[in-house]
């Protein structure tokens, strides 16, 4: 294992969330390690989002501590916040819906490093005098979309362009961690497994912690290092990829298996 796994990207202790008295995450407590992909799977209305709202601070929760490094996200103030918001990527189900329509491309994109001016990311490898439209580009370059795509609007991008560009956005601030929240889920299957073969290999290229959150066993199974299973709010089963089809397993787990193998 290589040393880049020894160190916690994100430790989350005993959250508890409630809407309106109604419970809908209890006990949650897991860690994702440096350079892993933990997949979190589970049932619709599991509370995988609700859980990654809390760790993006959309959202408040009753108890319980999440830490970024030496940071406890309970209690900050914007200035804060602000920081623990640059600290981690966050990729959703539709595209369309984080990309403003009114926007080009390059200022969509641009949005996190305009926010912090001065800021190039390391592994463009450019020249620190590097500007916005060469930053841009290379950002592009590195999932794969052309660099004259900086001048479209969304509305001339395809659902997986659009993706790439929230995947680019996302690490463009070299993030602690990156959540995917049911990133193909609006996609084609064709499209699906491209957009999962490029997170893959960014993962192992940029060296990217991610937590990645789905409904599809196979998916997750396909990405993740590790994998969580929710069901009702609760994490009803942990463990490695290797141990999916143990004996061991959670039978809820083992009910998604046999949905999984069709
Ligand atoms: N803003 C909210 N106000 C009240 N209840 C909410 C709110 N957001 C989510 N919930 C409830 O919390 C529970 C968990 O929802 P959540 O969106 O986290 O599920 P999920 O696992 O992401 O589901 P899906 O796979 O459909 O995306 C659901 O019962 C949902 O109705
Ligand atoms: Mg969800």
């Amino acid at each position: 294992m290589s040393e880049i796994y020894e160190q916690e990207a994100l430790r989350v202790t005993d959250l508890h969330k409630s809407f309106a008295d109604q419970p809908v995450l209890h006990h949650i407590s897991f860690q994702l390690l440096k350079g892993e992909c933990l997949g979190i799977v589970g049932e619709s209305g599991s509370g995988k989002s609700t859980l990654a709202r809390c760790l993006l601070t959309l959202m408040n929760w009753q108890s319980g501590e999440i830490t970024i490094g030496d940071m406890n996200l309970k209690g900050l103030d914007s200035r804060g916040l602000r920081w623990v918001r640059s600290r981690i990527g966050a990729v959703f189900q539709h595209p369309a819906a984080a990309l403003n329509s009114r926007l080009r491309i390059i200022d969509s994109l641009m949005e996190p490093l305009d926010q912090r001016k001065g800021c190039t990311p390391s592994f463009l490898n450019l020249d620190d005098a590097a500007g916005r439209l060469e930053i841009a580009c290379a950002l592009l370059d590195t999932v794969g979309l052309p660099g004259d795509y900086v001048y479209k609007f969304p509305h001339e991008l395809s659902g997986g362009e659009k993706q790439r560009i929230t995947i680019a956005r996302a690490i463009s601030t070299e993030p602690d961690f990156i959540i995917l929240d049911e990133p193909t889920a609006s996609l084609d299957v064709t499209t699906q497994s491209v957009i999962l073969n490029l997170l893959k290999d960014l993962q192992a290229k940029l060296g990217l912690s991610y937590l990645f959150i789905s409904h599809d066993l196979a998916a997750v199974y396909y990405m993740c290092d590790r994998i969580m299973v929710m069901r009702g709010g609760h994490i009803v089963d942990q463990f490695k990829k290797a141990d999916t089809f143990d004996h061991k397993r959670h039978a809820y787990t083992k009910l998604l298996i046999e949905v999984f193998n069709g």
